[in-house]
């Protein structure tokens, strides 16, 4: 969330992002007008990104990409995440928007809060999977040392 309200809210919106301080989803800080003309393109909305560039956290792992793989060609800027994406020559009208200092950290959270923004309920199985699978790990252990000790107990006696 901070990423996004860093970096990428001057042009992206969030139309379908709700919480208590946006309970009417995120507007661009440039208005759409000034966007087409300063890039040829209205910049998406990020709403259901991760949605639509792949299934389960493929989304999400391409918008981490997307971040993370910038280069120059004949003083064009490209991306070889876009390219992939969209069969082209990975020119895209997106300048980088991380800096270099602490890109891929930075490139994750962003991703991780998109594919939240496209499916919180997806997001909410997925944290649930992890507790379940610690709980049966303690569980298991539990069991262990209970079994052992009254394996122990009963030889005792
Ligand atoms: C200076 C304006 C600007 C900023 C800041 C910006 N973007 Fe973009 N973004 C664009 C433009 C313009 C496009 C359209 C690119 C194209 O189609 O060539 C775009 C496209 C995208 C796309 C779609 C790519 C695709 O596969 O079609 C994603 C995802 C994206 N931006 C994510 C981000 C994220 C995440 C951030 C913040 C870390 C960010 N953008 C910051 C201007 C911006």
């Amino acid at each position: 969330m901070k990423v996004f309200m860093e970096s990428c809210r001057l042009c992206h919106s969030l139309k379908y992002y709700r919480d208590r301080a946006h309970p009417d989803g995120i507007k661009p800080l440039m208005d759409e007008a000034g966007l087409k003309e300063g890039f040829g393109v209205v910049p998406p909305d990020l709403s259901l990104i991760t949605a639509a560039r792949g299934r389960g956290t493929e989304g999400a792992r391409y918008i981490y990409r997307l971040l993370t793989t910038y280069y120059e060609e004949d003083g064009l800027t490209k991306n070889r995440a876009f390219a992939e994406w969209t069969g082209g020559d990975g020119t895209i009208a997106m300048p980088p928007p991380l800096p270099e200092d602490g890109l891929e950290s930075k490139a994750q959270d962003v991703a991780a809060f998109l594919y939240y923004v496209a499916d919180p309920k997806e997001a909410e199985r997925e944290r649930l999977g992890v507790y379940v699978l610690v709980y049966t790990v303690v569980m298991t252990i539990l069991l262990y040392l209970v079994y052992r000790r009254v394996w122990k107990g009963g030889k005792k006696g």
